[in-house]
């Protein structure tokens, strides 16, 4: 009988296999369990067994009743969570939700204060609307100097209200306008903050250029400025080196070109190593020209320089005492050199077609 018992363990698990749905696993049932089912005839047997072998066997025959029914509820359990799907098409798609994302700009932008921060910068914002005084005149651009041209435009109407903080330098009452440089920021921080300063300002500029592939009228510049006893021309290029490469790639290379900023002196325009060219691995001397340097070999990314003693001087700080660095940046460029974007209109078409890629 013992025999017969696993023989019949087998053989149920084997059945059980087999069936697909829930009356012919009750009929299974029945077969195993029910009256006069096969462990019922077992266990009618058992009344003819020698006395000393009965518990053995009826201890083996209830442990094998205990698995069917285990088994048979198993599968009833699963098939019944099926029942709940009735009805319901699982061929058919899911609901799907458009999900938005950050503006390409913005996510240059965060990623460009992220490295600052890391280097010790705190993010300051200054105002769009800016006095005559803070775009032009603190940043040592005398108002009637042809540097302002570039910028002469999109003045508001009326005069600064009298109510407005001007310090005793402010020639005369001056003008708003929307600001053609986030440098204003410079002296704005200087005047209510005493070094050390490790100030990082993104923002929106203004500027009257004609809309084309590289221009637009608004754009975001980010500037950034550290002001201390010691600050030495060394740690602009260690500071702007080190952001380059995390922004850029570690493999890139690093140029400074003299240039002239009324507000900087030494002034530079810094150019990294053009990172199409090198990622084609087409030297500089190749033929055939690269649309992103257009064959020079270098792409420029920011002015930077030593800030002027005269911007010192109007943010009120003893001579003498203080020096540091500033620089500025366009973020549309960031992105563009990047990413080899080649039109600045893109950036504010809203072509979702473009936005999505990034
Ligand atoms: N403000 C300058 C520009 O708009 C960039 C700059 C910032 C240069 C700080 C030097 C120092 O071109």
């Amino acid at each position: 009988m013992e025999t017969e018992i696993k023989e019949i363990e087998i053989i149920f698990f084997a059945e059980i296999k087999e069936i697909n749905s829930l009356q012919d696993l009750e009929k299974l049932r029945i077969k195993y369990l029910g009256r006069k089912g096969i462990l019922d005839g077992l266990f009618s047997q058992l009344s003819h067994i020698e006395s000393s072998q009965r518990p053995l066997l009826g201890k083996m025959l209830n442990e094998l009743k205990e698995k069917i029914l285990k088994e048979i509820k198993e599968k009833e359990n699963l098939w019944a969570g099926d029942k709940e799907l009735a009805g319901i098409d699982l061929s058919l798609p899911g609901l799907y939700f458009v999900i938005g994302k950050k503006h390409i700009l913005t996510q240059t932008i965060e990623e460009v204060l992220a490295i600052f921060e890391k280097l010790g910068f705190t993010i300051l914002e200054g105002p769009e609307i800016e006095t005559e005084y803070y775009n032009f005149t603190s940043l040592n651009i005398p108002q009637e100097h042809p540097a302002t041209e570039a910028f002469h435009t999109f003045y508001l109407e009326g005069e600064i209200s009298s109510g407005e903080r001007r310090p005793r330098s402010a020639p005369g009452k001056g003008r708003y306008l929307l600001r053609s440089q986030t440098s204003t920021v410079q002296v704005r921080v200087m005047e209510n903050y005493l070094p050390p300063l490790r100030i990082i300002s993104p923002g929106r500029v203004y500027r009257p250029d004609a809309v084309d592939a590289s221009h637009s009228f608004m754009f975001h510049q980010i500037e950034g400025f550290a002001v201390d006893e010691n600050i030495k021309f060394s740690d602009l290029k260690g500071t702007i080196f080190v952001f380059a490469q995390r922004f850029f790639g570690k493999e890139i290379k690093m140029r400074f070109r003299p240039h002239y900023f009324p507000f900087t002196e030494p002034s530079v325009e810094v150019d990294i190593s053009c990172i199409i060219c090198q990622r084609n691995q087409k030297p500089e001397t190749s033929n055939q020209k690269c649309g992103v340097c257009k064959g020079k070999g270098w792409l420029e990314i920011l002015g930077a320089g030593m800030i002027h003693p005269r911007v010192f001087h109007f943010a009120g700080y003893p001579k003498h005492k203080y020096t540091g660095f500033a620089f500025g940046m366009g973020v549309e460029r960031m992105a563009m050199l990047k990413y080899g974007i080649e039109d600045i209109r893109l950036f504010f078409e809203n072509d979702l077609r473009f936005l999505r890629q990034f």
